[in-house]
């Protein structure tokens, strides 16, 4: 099972996000079954580096090339150097927020895949693709960047979140039953290999953590609930209750 804490733009320096990282740390027993993955801000990884025992760490995001002229950019190749195994792609805040699209995401894939990376592609439906019942056909063409023959020889390592966009940071998570829908959507696509681990996030707490996992996903990306250490303990310790299906 994998618990992926996505920090995002926090905390603003690098003593608070050594503070939440040894706090997370010290409340949480390596577990078997459960591999934790902090995704801070680029610029607190390699202060994090040194005392991530246990832990993973993974990048918010990272650029298609692996070096060159592309001011402010962080290749891939830097995050693997770095000691980064996992970077999250796709976020919906960075669809809306940078303008990325599927062709830019595609991609940031193919070369975050060669340079031996883990993706953690981001997918998921906005409210009115969801009320317009929209959802299949949302997913399927954030899906269709799969479909690139020149990326089915890494794909083993790509990980698959669904994040309704309705659900990020909005206190209102996709009820546990809808997701397990949308679950089976993913599974079916003939893109989608059927051994990639598929993660649920949106709007993840300690009280509803278990019901995703007990709905089939095999993990979460956890955005809020994760800059909080208590809360984010209590995810884990709950999960660690619980027998995936
Ligand atoms: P949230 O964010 O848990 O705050 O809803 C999840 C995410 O954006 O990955």
């Amino acid at each position: 099972m994998l618990v992926v804490g996505n920090w995002k733009c926090n905390p603003d320096n690098l003593t608070k996000a050594q503070e939440l990282f040894n706090l997370i740390q010290k409340g949480i027993k390596p577990s078997e079954n459960i591999e934790v993955i902090i995704c801070p801000p680029f610029v607190w990884l390699i202060g994090l580096k040194m005392e991530a025992k246990g832990f993973k760490l993974g990048a918010q995001d990272c650029f298609w090339a692996t070096k060159g002229a592309f001011t402010g950019e962080i290749s891939p190749t830097m995050l693997k150097n770095l000691g980064c195994q996992y970077v999250i792609l796709g976020h919906s805040e960075r669809r809306i927020y940078l303008g990325e699209t599927n062709e830019m995401i595609a991609k940031k894939l193919k070369t975050a895949l060669e340079v031996g990376l883990k993706p953690i592609l981001c997918i998921g439906e906005t409210l009115k693709e969801r009320q317009q019942n929209k959802v299949n056909e949302a997913l399927k063409k954030q899906l269709a960047i799969l479909k690139n023959q020149n990326l089915r020889s890494n794909i083993q390592n790509l990980i698959l979140a669904y994040e309704p966009v309705w659900a990020i940071g909005t206190a209102k998570p996709c009820d546990p039953k809808d997701a397990k829908e949308v679950l089976q959507i993913l599974k079916c696509n003939e893109f989608v290999p059927s051994y990639i681990p598929v993660i649920y996030g949106g709007s993840v707490n300690s009280q509803n953590a278990k019901e995703y996992i007990k709905a089939g996903f095999q993990g979460l990306l956890i955005g809020g609930s994760s800059l909080n250490s208590k809360e984010f303990i209590k995810i884990i310790k709950t999960l660690e209750k619980i027998t995936p299906n």
